[in-house]
């Protein structure tokens, strides 16, 4: 049978996604044509919160391989998809689950927190998870005479730190390898060089506890947008991934946002493009699906945080 010719590659999503009862979830992160062709564009957190309530039987995951896991994790029931495999992240493979076993051992009443950039294995691990959104509001809210493995963002853990007073923490030392390249030095410069910026800082960024002094706000993503929305301000210095600044520039066309470097461009997330949602629906392809076993440990920690936090 012949192709169906459609007018443009929007079209041809939207029919796909009809054709196999199908709902596109993309991260902040994703280049503008995908952010614009999505159901639902959001953060870490409010993409876990979004699965929840997807009807479809499909859900496209535009986003990394953690996400969609994530996603497969909480609705078990449904074809997770992802267009590329080739979609990973660097922060998610720097702890693996052995590690957290052993420091387990040593700390056998201890609370692990994975940040949701982590593998299902490691977050079947785990007693909690987190989102760069909430992870002040969970950590606060656990017992404070037990002591906590903080895996596997240095940067991140670091900033809960500072900001519960908590000591009996121990932080991995993983990172962004992104958001690390964002330094306090460049900071410094573009103050100087724009001195009515606001800086938004995403607490994944390098050398953080030197940095923090340079931010207005140290958010999310999907907390920068909200923060844009409601403020006066109209010059923005953006300390994260470079996709955010899409949405920005879209709602608010009469506002500045300089990327706090242009180099901040993640090229796991950037594997994901409208050809390959095309592709990805038409062959129903890759699905994650996480096993049964690593499925019924790893919800734990995510409802956990979902009822703690929100959703
Ligand atoms: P958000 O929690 O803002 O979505 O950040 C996720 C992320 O992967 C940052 O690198």
């Amino acid at each position: 049978m012949a192709k169906k010719i459609y007018r443009s590659i929007q079209e041809e999503i939207q029919a796909l996604k009809k054709e196999r009862d199908a709902v596109i979830l993309a991260h902040n992160y994703q280049v503008g044509g995908i952010q614009d062709v999505a159901d639902f564009v959001g953060d870490s957190l409010a993409l876990s919160q979004q699965a929840k309530k997807v009807k479809a039987k499909v859900i496209l995951f535009s986003g990394v391989l953690f996400m969609a896991e994530t996603a497969s994790i909480l609705c078990p029931d449904k074809t997770v998809l992802i267009p590329s495999l080739e979609a990973g992240c660097s922060l998610s493979s720097m702890v693996h689950p052995e590690e957290v076993r052993v420091w387990r051992k040593s700390h056998p009443d201890g609370l692990v927190v994975a940040y949701v950039n982590s593998t299902a294995d490691v977050k079947a691990e785990s007693d909690y998870c987190c989102t760069s959104a909430n992870a002040v509001k969970l950590v606060e809210k656990l017992p404070k005479d037990k002591d906590i493995l903080f895996i596997p963002d240095y940067y991140l853990g670091t900033y809960v730190k500072i900001r519960t007073g908590r000591e009996n923490m121990t932080i991995w030392n993983g990172y962004c390898h992104i958001h690390v390249m964002i330094q306090p030095e460049e900071l410094e410069a573009l103050k100087k060089k724009y001195p009515k910026a606001e800086i938004l800082m995403h607490p994944e960024c390098g050398c953080l506890t030197k940095s923090m002094k340079y931010a207005d706000q140290i958010l999310s993503t999907a907390g920068m947008i909200k923060y844009v929305d409601q403020s006066t301000a109209s010059e923005f210095i953006i300390a994260t991934e470079t996709g955010l600044l899409h949405k920005l520039r879209k709602d608010h066309p009469d506002k500045i946002f300089i990327p706090a470097t242009d180099t901040a461009f993640c090229n796991y997330m950037k594997q994901n493009t409208l050809e390959s949602l095309v592709w990805s629906l038409e062959n129903m392809k890759y699905e994650i699906r996480v096993s049964a076993e690593i499925q019924k440990r790893a919800i734990t920690p995510i409802e956990r945080m979902l009822e703690v936090c929100g959703g």
